[in-house]
């Protein structure tokens, strides 16, 4: 994305200090921190000044709003106009990619003044009229038919934006309306629509564990010396998660080949599994999107719902099912090869923003490329050989970051 440069230059930017505008644009001073100021109301001079002014000051600002950005700037915009604003970006945008903060332009001001990006507090953040319910149109908004429908479709699993819309604008408004219309549906969203409830039940920490060992006794009985990791949100910590993620390797490059179908078939053979989706890996295909889009990767994996069964101490004490023996929990199954291996771990540990913005910090700083299967250097045209998280982590000038400080 090219960043927003002026289109006349002048001597002076109009600054308080009075800084000089640059005669070529200055390189970003605070990584982690790309701006885009909304136009609607600001005007295009004005957005053009506050552009120049903030490069001058080392701030990165684009001129399009894209998944790299992390603080969209709105003046004088309502709240409501704010977040129908996202939502259509939302409704345009990946399902992973992760929204900005909105913010107003007393945080874009304070941070000018600061000469460095202050931190998002209340007052700066127009979301946070939305949290707060302080903004009567903003709840009206929040509570629209609209906004309701695509959230409960999206949280279906196989369901995206695109799909989710299309059935908003087909008039479908609830999981019954779904029952009602099973032609529309996928073989995976009928699955997911199926298991809905337990679906939209986070997964305990003890579910993860539980899960990590059927995993690893079906892993043993394929190949030995296989081994699974327990990555996602549970590895930086957290008791509760949407899924489970567990990356599978072999100490011997290329053992780890077929072994994921014998897996699979392992624990289907057991009872274990509702549903899978197997994807074939697509390394040394760099037309595939995947290579764009560095959100995505090229692993081998299995998208599954697992039949995990439950202790019979939970089933007496569930609230709401008191006799369910078992649990329908997502899980991601994904192979790498062990050269992958620290790549796929940095990747798939999250979170998604950190992911995001060391992916930028590495590019922009030190003009690498980072993504789960290597850390590239497009100008000696190699990538580096790591066999740790550590590794990479020091071939980027970093100190190591543990996974439980990731969850930005
Ligand atoms: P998740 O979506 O599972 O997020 O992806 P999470 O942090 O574990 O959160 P919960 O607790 O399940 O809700 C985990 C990481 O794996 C990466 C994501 O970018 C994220 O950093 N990921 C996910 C991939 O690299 N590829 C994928 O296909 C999916
Ligand atoms: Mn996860």
């Amino acid at each position: 994305m090219a960043p927003v440069l002026p289109k006349r230059r002048r001597a002076q930017d109009g600054s308080a200090a009075g800084a000089r505008a640059p005669s070529t644009q200055p390189p970003a001073r605070f990584p982690g921190v790309t701006i885009y100021l909304a136009e609607p109301r600001m005007g295009r001079s004005r957005r053009a000044f506050l552009t120049r002014l903030a490069l001058s000051k080392g701030f990165c600002v684009l001129d399009e709003y894209s998944s790299e950005v992390t603080h969209v700037v709105m003046e004088q915009t309502s709240a409501m106009e704010a977040v129908c604003w996202q939502e259509r970006q939302a409704v345009a945008a990946p399902s992973d990619w992760t929204l900005s903060k909105l913010v107003n332009m007393s945080w874009f001001t304070e941070s000018m003044a600061a000469g460095q990006p202050v931190p998002v507090e209340c007052r700066h953040c127009l979301e946070e009229m939305l949290e707060h319910g302080v903004c009567e149109e903003v709840e009206t908004v929040r509570c629209s038919e609209r906004y309701q429908t695509m959230k409960l479709f999206t949280q279906i699993f196989g369901v995206g934006v695109k799909t989710a819309d299309r059935w908003y604008q087909e008039g479908l408004r609830t999981l019954d309306d779904l029952l009602k219309q099973p032609q529309k549906l996928t073989q995976q969203q009928k699955v997911g629509l199926q298991h809905h409830q337990d679906l939209s039940t986070p997964v305990q920490r003890q579910d993860a564990e539980a899960l990590q060992r059927l995993v690893e006794a079906a892993v043993a009985q394929a190949l030995p010396g296989a081994t699974v990791m327990l990555t996602g949100g549970f590895r930086r910590g957290k008791l509760q998660g949407h899924d489970v993620d567990l990356l599978i390797t072999h100490p011997q490059e290329g053992q780890e080949a077929g072994l994921l179908p014998r897996v699979v078939g392992c624990l289907r053979n057991q009872g274990l599994i509702l549903y899978h989706h197997h994807q074939h890996n697509h390394y040394g295909d760099p037309g595939h999107p995947a290579w764009q889009n560095s959100t995505m990767d090229a692993f081998e994996k299995s998208f599954c719902i697992f039949r995990l069964p439950q202790p019979p101490r939970a089933a007496v004490e569930g609230p709401q099912r008191p006799c369910q023996a078992w649990k329908a929990v997502r899980v991601d199954l994904v192979v790498t090869p062990v050269s992958q291996f620290p790549f796929a771990l940095l990747g798939w540990t999250g979170s998604k923003h950190f992911e995001r913005e060391l992916r930028w910090f590495s590019r922009k700083e030190k003009g690498l490329w980072l993504n789960s299967h290597a850390l590239f250097d497009p100008e000696q045209k190699k990538c580096f050989r790591v066999t740790s998280e550590e590794d990479i982590f020091r071939h980027l000038g970093l100190k190591y970051i543990p996974p439980e400080q990731r969850n930005a």
